[in-house]
């Protein structure tokens, strides 16, 4: 048996990598998670009482607490993070801290404890705009929102720390995941939510801007493969699946699907930096590992629509909660930030 540390595990894309390692028995999984707004131990209910489960709350920062939990570990996956763009532009400060600081402090403890396998989640964000073609690995880091930013750091000190000290890391850059558990903050799960409740859906600026949708499964498919490949060591990869996608033609789907009225649809004021597009080329990983995405966007949005449709257990409570105030911010206090905050 393989000891897993899953930092991030009950968030949208750590707890789908638990469910999985748990669901194949493979290994002791220990999941560190401070349960911030975007954690949530209904991720993995159905595993609570799994004997190979583990949870310690706790905050990726805390030097003490990482050294502890990887003591005995064979290998670590970092999810931990503050996530959402949006929030970033709001208060950059937990993203600086959590993103940067709690890389810093996981990197250190793999080092301290010799872990044979890091593997860093960054993000597709650090690429900033598509230049005209799918962003390859090698192409420049030019992040556009604090969040990016943030992941940026992040992505090359964890570079840095093989480099400088050999650690055997592997970093991955996944375009948008989408999927069951995902927060409803974030465009799709929000768009479905807020129709099912009759609500508009906020478009930002022309709505045109374009994503890549990965469905959140095929992501920790790629994770698993690059946790066991060989010779990844220092290495990059790009996580995407070539399904580029606007916001409004996912609105348009979401509510074709569920049968309201375009008239949904409602256009608000644009995300500052937001990025036009999203794109990367993946064709390093096929080659490296042999993935492939399985899921398509067709197949994988009304299946997201659906969960959430079945699961209102699961959101409504998110969404009465500290999530109105946020909302209420976000949307309706809506407005260009200045250079003075
Ligand atoms: P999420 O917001 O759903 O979950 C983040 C988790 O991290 C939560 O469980 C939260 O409680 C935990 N966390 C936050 N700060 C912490 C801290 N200081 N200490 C310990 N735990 C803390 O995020 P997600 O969408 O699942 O993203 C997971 C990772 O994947 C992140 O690193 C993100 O940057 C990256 N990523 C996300 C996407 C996407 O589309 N969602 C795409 C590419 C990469
Ligand atoms: O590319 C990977 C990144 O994808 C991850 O690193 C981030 O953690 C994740 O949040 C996601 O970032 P985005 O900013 O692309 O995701 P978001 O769901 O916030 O927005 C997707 C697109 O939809 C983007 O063009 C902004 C737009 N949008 C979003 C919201 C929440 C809207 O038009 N209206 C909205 O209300």
């Amino acid at each position: 048996m393989a000891r897993l540390v899953v930092t991030g595990g009950m968030g949208f894309i750590g707890s789908c990598f638990v469910r999985r390692r748990l669901a194949a028995g493979k290994d002791e999984v220990v999941v560190v998670d401070k349960l911030t707004y975007a954690g949530n131990p209904n991720n993995l209910k159905e595993y609570k009482d799994d004997r190979n489960l583990t949870f310690v709350q706790g905050d990726v920062c805390d030097r003490k607490l990482m050294d502890r939990v990887t003591k005995s570990a064979d290998a670590l996956v970092h999810f931990a993070a503050e996530t959402h763009v949006d929030r970033s532009i709001l208060e950059a400060g937990d993203f600086v801290r959590t993103d940067v600081m709690g890389t810093w402090s996981v990197l250190e403890a793999s080092r301290k404890n010799e872990l044979d396998r890091v593997l860093i989640i960054s993000t597709d964000e650090v690429y900033g705009e598509a230049p005209g073609r799918p962003s390859t690995e090698l192409d420049p880091l030019m992040p556009k929102s604090p969040y990016a930013a943030s992941k940026a750091g992040a992505d090359r000190l964890t570079f840095s720390y093989f480099t400088t000290y050999g650690l055997p890391v592997v970093i991955s850059r996944c375009a948008n995941n989408f999927g069951p558990y995902q927060h409803p903050e974030k465009l799709i799960p929000l768009f479905v939510t807020n129709a099912l409740e009759d609500t508009p859906l906020p478009v930002y600026g022309t709505g045109t801007n374009t994503r890549d949708w990965v469905h959140v499964e095929d992501h920790c498919a790629a994770l698993d493969l690059l946790l066991k490949a060989d010779r990844v060591e220092g290495e990059t990869f790009n996580v995407g699946a070539s399904a580029e996608r606007s916001i409004l033609q996912i609105g348009e789907a979401i509510l074709e699907a569920l049968a309201k009225p375009k008239s949904l649809l409602q256009r608000v004021p644009d995300r500052p930096g937001h990025v036009v597009r999203h794109a990367v080329d993946w064709t390093k990983l096929r080659d490296r590992t042999g993935w492939m995405p399985k899921t398509t966007f067709e197949i994988g949005l009304p299946e997201t629509i659906d969960w959430y449709r079945a699961n209102e257990w699961w959101w409504r409570p998110i969404r009465a909660g500290a999530f109105r105030d946020y909302y209420e911010v976000q949307y309706h206090g809506r407005r260009k930030p200045s250079a003075r905050g």
